[in-house]
């Protein structure tokens, strides 16, 4: 079932073909010019119009031209005079679907509409399926701007060996996009190496990251290759670099501007093809001013700065992230769950220091706490959540406001489940339909048909 419009002065042909639709259970409306196209076009939401290009006002060209230019997504298809090729191949040229060609059997018009609304809707198919894409970015998640121009900057920084520096609170995704750098750039194949610069002592990191040679130090009694080395034709992942000792930053340094390093306690310079990510949770102009970190080291290291957002600045994430992070646990451990209303607003207005990380944690732990349905799904209610998330005395003044209030999204909750149960019955449960009604993305909607369990009835 589609909403077609048609559009044609010559009322036999109009009412004919409004039957011919009507009769094949579409919603079909008659219009007599271009004019009254546009604006019927412009008040309700339309798959199809099939216009006559020859009519009074503005004709079906001018019309054809004026929903081009709004990027407007109806399919069209436009009756032509007999013999007139070339205005069926100028409308085709401005965005028509198909073409009929007066006289006409009214089968050639019922076929011709089938086969449009197959095409559009498979192109909206793809579109959806492009939306959904374009909110993943490898193993990153997110559809906010912010996070969109952090993937843009990844995908264009990733084919070069230009030195990266991602900052961002803990839990935000810093080693995701140390990864996702590696993964898209044409060193994939080569190894990608992680160190942690605040885990080892200061003669250690030095040694582990350049390597060693035999009797360099009391128990170096064979010589030893450094990350650097085993990073060769790779990447080399330096977490926390704002913890490295002043004098191994000196080393780096040299490394980054030579390309060439030597082995603790050797003379020998070693050529070696890497390049170095970075990534800190610490100011680090703070750090430089304090003496702590080397300013022209800075440089060297933050020739590109990826600045990665904490959760709490990109909220509209955190419905997609939870379905992302449930999938993934699921799959892990078999555990299947969703989470509540109430449980999503107590998600929408706690602070999150955690960020990401927190969010994973937080819903794992609620799974184990939830109530399991008859189907063993579990539902996270604000009840299986911690404390803090709750809202309980430490919590800030709008939680609490919120939770007091909280009778109020019960209601929401049952209304909106019913409102999207009938738009899926009226969408005989095509869900595209049923979304496209509905205004939402089809993922949208499937998240939602998942949190209030709504299922197409079993076929008797
Ligand atoms: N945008 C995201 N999409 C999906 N998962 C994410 C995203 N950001 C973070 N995560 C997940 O959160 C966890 C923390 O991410 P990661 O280790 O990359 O953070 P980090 O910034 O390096 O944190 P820290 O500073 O504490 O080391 C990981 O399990 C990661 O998979
Ligand atoms: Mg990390």
């Amino acid at each position: 079932m589609a909403k077609i419009l048609i559009a044609d002065d010559h009322q036999g042909m109009r009412d004919m073909i409004v039957e011919m639709l009507l009769g094949l259970d579409h919603e079909a409306t008659g219009v007599t010019d271009g004019l009254e196209a546009r604006q019927a076009l412009a008040a309700g939401d339309y798959d199809l119009l099939v216009t006559d290009l020859r009519m009074p006002g503005l004709d079906g060209m001018a019309l054809l031209r004026s929903l081009r230019d709004e990027g407007s997504g109806v399919g069209v298809i436009v009756m032509t005079a007999h013999g007139s090729v070339e205005s069926a191949v100028e409308a085709m040229s401005l965005g028509a679907l198909d073409f009929a060609q007066k006289p006409f059997p009214l089968s050639a018009i019922e076929a011709k509409v089938k086969k449009a609304l197959e095409r559009l809707s498979m192109t909206r198919t793809n579109q959806l399926l492009r939306d959904e894409i374009n909110q993943r970015f490898g193993s990153l998640i997110g559809g906010s701007p912010s996070m969109q121009r952090v993937f843009e900057l990844i995908a264009k920084v990733s084919e070069t060996t230009t030195p990266v520096l991602v900052l961002g609170e803990s839990g935000t995704g810093k080693e995701l996009v140390a990864r996702e750098l590696h993964r898209r750039s044409p060193r994939a194949d080569g190894p990608f190496i992680t160190v942690n610069c605040a885990a080892l002592a200061e003669g250690l990191l030095e040694s582990e990251l350049f390597g060693h040679e035999r009797g360099a130090f009391t128990g170096a009694v064979q010589s030893k290759k450094g990350k650097f080395e085993l990073a060769h034709e790779g990447t080399l992942f330096l977490d926390e670099v704002g913890e490295i000792p002043l004098a191994t930053q000196v080393k780096l340094l040299r490394f980054l501007q030579e390309k060439e390093m030597e082995r603790v306690g050797g003379n020998r310079l070693i050529k070696v093809d890497v390049r170095v990510v970075c990534a800190t949770n610490r100011n680090v102009k703070e750090l430089i001013a304090d003496g702590r970190f080397r300013e022209d080291l800075f440089y060297r290291i933050n020739v590109i700065t990826v600045e990665m957002p904490p959760l709490r600045e990109r909220r509209e994430d955190i419905p997609l992230l939870v379905e992302a992070l449930l999938r993934r646990h699921a799959a892990n451990t078999g555990l299947q769950g969703t989470v509540a209303d109430d449980a999503m607003n107590l998600f929408q207005i706690y602070e999150w220091p955690g960020n990401v990380r927190e969010l994973e944690n937080v819903l794992e732990r609620a799974l184990v706490l939830a109530d399991a349905g008859a189907s063993g799904h579990r539902r996270i209610s604000g009840k299986d959540l911690p404390a803090e998330i709750q809202g309980g005395e430490g919590a800030p003044a709008a939680q609490r406001e919120y939770m007091e209030a909280s009778g109020l999204s019960d209601q929401i909750e049952r209304i909106e489940r019913e409102i999207i149960r009938k738009a899926l019955v009226e969408a005989q449960w095509n869900q595209t339909k049923a979304a496209k009604a509905l205004h939402l993305k089809r993922s949208s909607l499937q998240y939602k048909m998942k949190k209030y369990e709504l299922q197409r009835p079993e076929e008797e």
